[in-house]
């Protein structure tokens, strides 16, 4: 393929979400990363929240958490470059310990990986011995170490189900917790305020913590209502890290990928998304028949971070490398695997 025809294909795709002179610019950056990554045998994932004009211009696979970690755990190429954050880009270097992985900004954390140490995990097991924990993928390796088995927002539900246990810890988002707990009819408790274990009186299945997504937290029951208001007939789609009252006055909810596979079967008048809002975008260029409404307060700081510019500079210096240390890398393998096969 010529440069020419790489540019009139982004134009085609990009055309109704990203100013024509900016699509000439990023263009120009893409096709050079596209060029190294065959030169370098190197393979890149793009995670569904990435700007449009990277999610489509260099990804070889795109996706939500579950997808991009099972693509990681198969691919032959020498190098890795995650466009996502630093949780995924290190969930794909414990499955792969032998390749190289790039990660093209140096922060990219997430507010729930930082919400939750090892430490807290132990005592968590200290305080209720004998029962599993699940811990959601957006955590960092030494979290995922503590953990019997990793989740995703796509396998959340048949993860907790899986488990041998009628009692579970679910670490560290509150709100997905809450949103599993009424999936699978369990009593859930958040024990941090306790310092010797739960109420012998409470009836409960499910132990939960206090983390959140800074993104999800910001949605509202009264966004629904007040666009429902003005679109009676939307359609509205929540990621299951907002909280459960908006989970249940939505119409949907499941993780990025099954929301863009949702849009794509069904016909509404008009949808609209309560989760990062690059993804609006990425469906917009994609499905430009589909009126997707906007409520974009909120962008996530962190996968803003990944930029073209960055990760043609990745490419170039081989940076920032992933690593984990190997004796927490086996034990958060053995979690992560486990997830991998379920669901
Ligand atoms: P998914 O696994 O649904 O892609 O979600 C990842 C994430 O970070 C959501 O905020
Ligand atoms: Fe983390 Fe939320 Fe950003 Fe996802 S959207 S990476 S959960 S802060």
């Amino acid at each position: 393929m010529t440069f020419d025809v790489f540019l009139e294909e982004m134009k085609d795709k990009l055309g109704n979400v990203v100013p024509e002179p900016e699509i000439y610019i990023k263009a120009e950056i893409a096709w050079e990363i596209n060029k190294l990554k065959k030169e370098k045998n190197a393979v890149i994932l793009g995670h569904n929240y990435m700007e449009p004009a990277l999610f489509h211009s260099i990804p070889d696979f795109v996706g939500d958490s579950l997808g991009l970690s099972r693509i990681a755990a198969q691919t032959d190429k020498d190098i890795i470059v995650f466009c996502g954050v630093r949780f995924m880009a290190e969930t794909a270097k414990i499955l792969n310990p032998e390749k190289t992985v790039l990660l093209p900004a140096k922060k990219a954390g997430c507010s729930l990986a930082e919400s939750i140490t090892a430490e807290d995990v132990r005592n968590l097991r200290a305080l209720f011995p004998g029962v599993p924990v699940v811990t959601y993928v957006n955590t960092y390796a030494d979290v995922k170490a503590e953990s019997d088995v990793c989740c995703t927002s796509g396998n959340a539900k048949a993860v907790v189900e899986s488990l041998d246990s009628d009692t579970v810890i679910f670490l560290p988002d509150e709100y997905l917790a809450g949103n599993v707990a009424k999936e699978t009819g369990k009593q859930i408790i958040f024990p941090s305020k306790m310092k010797s274990g739960a109420d012998p009186n409470l009836d409960y299945q499910m132990i939960g913590w206090h983390g959140r997504c800074e993104v999800h937290e910001q949605f509202t029951v009264q966004d629904i209502v007040d666009i429902r208001a003005e679109y009676p007939e939307v359609v509205i789609l929540a990621h299951p890290e907002c909280s459960p009252e908006v989970v249940d006055a939505s119409d949907f909810s499941a993780s990025t990928t099954a929301m863009i596979h949702h849009i794509e079967a069904t016909q509404a008048p008009q949808y609209l998304l309560l989760t990062e809002c690059a993804m609006g975008d990425n469906i917009a260029a994609a499905q430009p028949e589909k009126d997707m409404l906007r409520l974009c307060r909120v962008r996530c700081p962190h996968m803003n971070e990944i930029t073209l510019e960055d990760t043609l500079t990745a490419l170039q210096k081989d940076q920032y490398v992933i690593e984990v240390p190997e004796e927490i890398r086996l034990r958060a393998a053995r979690a992560v695997e486990r997830m991998i096969e379920i669901g």
